[in-house]
């Protein structure tokens, strides 16, 4: 009984390696007797209660061997199988039909402002700085001569990290002024576009979170004239070679003096009177002479070097150009609105 248990064992092993299913059907089938719920070599593992003790283990391991090499063949039966479909399957694509359309992104309207403005600025040897968003007090208020208890702190509603009263999100691209003059000596021309922050109410015209341009020139001799200049070097790049500007007194902590420029827009697109309140002109910036303070705060003796300043709103001068009319459009990321900025400039 025994041996001929073990030559029927035999039989089926030579069976399962001899067996060629060449197709999906066939390979079912093969599964089905071999290795289904009801598949033929499981009466033989409940025969070795039948073979005598001494011969329990070569028998117990010679019907594994038959199992093993039904799931082997099953297994590599299978992925040639799925391969030649597949490749059957190529015969059906035709390979000179045209491809999908691959959708190119096109840039954010900020971001195209934006390069323009540092473009215009590398054109007269300003070099891009780019710093952190998330900053410390220091470097957003203090060392930029607004220390706690100034009332200038109000102007710009600041967010603070949970928990803490020194690291915020920087408010404006000022902060990489201090972070600039800190680790570089003089002769100093950055330009840092980037991200800032404020606790703003977000509607139509104001968002809590926007971007700026700052601009820094520290040298020795630097004086007002040659800001202006500059300033008027940049509206006409930006704006058109007629354009005219004007300054006008204001106050900001970190510059002595300090004003904000405005540009003469006219009143062509005076609709509601929102543009520029039916002046003509409209403010694009502020700036000024660099604070004695704010340089010795960063380590460059105020009484060798001058310099001046200024940081600018990008937002507002993208709205103008594509005549957007609502600040929230420019980041909800409406595919609708992005793709007509798809061939600007
Ligand atoms: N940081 C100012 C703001 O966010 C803008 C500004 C004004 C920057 C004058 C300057 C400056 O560098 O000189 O409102």
């Amino acid at each position: 009984m025994a041996t001929e248990t073990f030559e029927k064992v035999k039989v089926l092993i030579g069976e399962v390696e001899a067996a060629e299913p060449g197709n999906e059907e066939e390979l079912e089938q093969f599964r089905i007797k071999y290795l289904g719920s009801k598949n033929i070599i499981k009466p033989f593992f409940g025969a070795i209660k039948e073979v005598p003790n001494e011969k329990k283990r070569a028998y117990g391991q010679l019907v594994n061997r038959a199992k093993v090499a039904a799931e082997e063949k099953y297994q590599s039966l299978k992925l040639i199988i799925n391969s030649n479909n597949e490749e059957k399957g190529m015969g059906d694509l035709d390979l000179s039909a045209p491809a999908e359309p691959i959708e190119i992104g096109s840039r954010h309207p900020i971001s195209i402002v934006m390069n323009n403005i540092v473009k215009i600025f590398e054109r007269i040897g300003f070099v891009v700085a780019e710093e952190r968003e998330i900053e410390d007090d220091w470097h957003n208020f203090t060392a930029m001569n607004t220390p706690p208890d100034h009332p200038a702190r109000d102007m710009q509603d600041t967010f603070y990290l949970k928990d803490s009263t020194e690291r915020l999100l920087r408010t404006h691209t000022s902060s990489v002024q201090a972070r600039v003059m800190t680790n570089q000596k003089p002769p100093i021309r950055i330009i840092a576009p980037g991200r800032v922050y404020r606790n703003e109410t977000i509607s139509a015209r104001s968002h809590c979170q926007f971007h700026q341009v700052e601009g820094l020139y520290i040298d020795q001799g630097i004086s007002f004239a040659d800001m202006k200049q500059t300033l008027l070097y940049y509206a006409r790049e930006m704006y058109g070679n007629d354009t005219r500007i004007r300054l006008r007194p204001s106050y900001f902590p970190f510059t002595e003096p300090s004003a904000e420029m405005d540009v003469y827009w006219g009143l062509k697109d005076e609709t509601d009177y929102r543009i520029t309140k039916g002046t003509g002109w409209l403010e694009i910036l502020g700036c000024g002479m660099v604070d004695p303070n704010v340089l010795d705060n960063c380590g460059i003796d105020s009484e060798i070097y001058t310099g001046y300043a200024f940081g600018m709103g990008i937002e507002r001068q993208a709205m103008l150009k594509y005549r957007i009319n609502d600040i929230r459009l420019l980041f909800e990321n409406d595919i609708r609105f992005l793709r007509q900025f798809a061939s600007a400039r």
